[in-house]
């Protein structure tokens, strides 16, 4: 009986060609997926994050304090204090497990400078009022109510301040989304398989974002970087 449900539905999606948004767990709490994904190899996505990050800020230092949201097990956290020595990172999760990972893998000389904090957003309160620098990657598509990063931006950066967040962004059919799956993680664990797969499913078109984005009043700039990735920048500026 279940088995036939499963494949009327995608007979829907394949036929309609239009994903619906379908929301996945919001925190990585399991053990076996937090390891799962911390021993994959994202260092392709991540550097096109920092590549398009330089391209926002400049090499310059001039950020002091950074924030990092869903930073998960810190790799994004640590190439960019790496990339900017002089600034200082807090990096939130709301999963422990995923930041025992982060703390136990962020290397001595860079602990000074990068701290972890467990909390959820937007409920969390953060050690600092506001940051020159806001940045994510695929934490977005975890969020039941997207709004919430929009908002939680909005509260916590300084004024002037950069933001870069990245994601991946929906795509037209479940075909698709199994088509990238397998492009691109065909040889990783079947749990990483089964999360890339669902993350897709639950991640937002770039109009949707647009949307949300104007909802907000956040004039920001939404690029498709990828056939999976969606990069959206800009400054805050308060009125
Ligand atoms: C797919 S991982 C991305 C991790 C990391 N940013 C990276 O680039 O590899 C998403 C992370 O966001 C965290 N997360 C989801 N919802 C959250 C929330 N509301 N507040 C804080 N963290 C959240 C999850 O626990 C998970 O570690």
């Amino acid at each position: 009986m279940m088995k036939k449900i499963e494949i009327s539905l995608e007979h829907r999606y394949h036929s309609h060609r239009l994903l619906h948004r379908i929301l996945e767990p919001e925190l990585m709490e399991d053990p076996k997926q937090v390891q799962a994904y911390a021993q994959a190899d994202f260092s392709e996505p991540n550097e096109r994050f920092m590549q398009n990050l330089r391209t926002l800020i400049g090499k310059e230092d001039l950020i002091s304090h950074a924030l990092d949201l869903g930073c998960g097990p810190g790799d994004i956290s640590c190439r960019f204090a790496m990339g900017y020595p002089s600034a200082h990172v807090d990096a939130l999760d709301g999963s422990a497990v995923m930041l025992d990972y982060a703390e136990s893998t962020t290397p001595n000389d860079l602990k000074v400078r990068v701290r972890f904090i467990h909390g959820k957003l937007p409920t969390v309160s953060l050690p600092r009022s506001r940051y020159d620098l806001i940045i994510s990657n695929s934490l977005l598509h975890h969020l039941p109510e997207p709004q919430a990063l929009w908002q939680f931006l909005k509260r916590y950066a300084a004024n002037g301040a950069r933001v870069a967040i990245m994601d991946l962004f929906r795509p037209q059919s479940v075909r698709q989304a199994k088509d990238i799956v397998e492009m691109y993680a065909a040889s990783e664990p079947e749990i990483l398989q089964r999360d890339f797969y669902h993350s897709l499913l639950a991640a937002l078109t770039l109009e949707e974002i647009e949307k949300q984005l104007h909802e907000a009043g956040l004039n920001f700039d939404v690029a498709r970087i990828s056939d999976r990735h969606v990069f959206i920048s800009g400054t805050i500026i308060f009125k």
